[in-house]
């Protein structure tokens, strides 16, 4: 089937098998920061943004993309958080991290100031083998605080 769609801000029309997932869509469009693993839905490291939502690419299928817009990590705008997890050693293999870093952005663009208790909330579905969680947290919180500063200095 041909889907067309916007990835990463660019209009792509694309060749999929009906049962092919998204995120293996994706990668065979050469964006393969978007990492699968369980493959079923539980480990979250093939999440990606379709219309600005984080979604499980494993989950979804390419032909529900049509006429969407899908941000994959190689497209996502977080240079700050990026730099944060690259300061506070927030990865190790890194497998997990395209997932991470996006639905980490997902919930700072919806909550300019979540607490660590809400990150760790939000961050439940993204495992991570390597990192013991605890620098992931950091990173994220310190671009929530960052982020809430830049604000409120803004409106002084
Ligand atoms: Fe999609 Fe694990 S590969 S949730
Ligand atoms: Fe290895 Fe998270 S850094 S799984």
């Amino acid at each position: 089937m041909r889907i067309t769609f916007h990835l990463n801000g660019e209009a792509i029309e694309i060749e999929a098998d009906p049962r092919q997932s998204l995120g293996d869509a994706v990668r065979a469009a050469g964006f393969t920061g978007t990492h699968l693993g369980c493959e079923h839905g539980v480990c979250g490291a093939c999440t990606l943004q379709l219309d600005g939502v984080a979604v499980r690419s494993c989950l979804i299928l390419a032909v529900q993309a049509e006429g969407l817009d899908v941000v994959t990590i190689e497209g996502l705008e977080a240079d700050d958080l990026k730099a944060a997890f690259v300061r506070h050693n927030a990865l190790q293999c890194g497998y997990c991290t395209p997932g991470m870093l996006i639905t980490a952005s997902e919930l700072l663009e919806s909550c300019c100031f979540p607490d660590r208790a809400m990150i760790r909330d939000h961050l439940s579905g993204n495992y991570c083998r390597c990192t013991g969680y605890q620098a992931i947290i950091d990173a994220v919180e310190e671009v929530a605080l960052a982020r809430h500063l830049a604000i409120s200095g803004a409106r002084l």
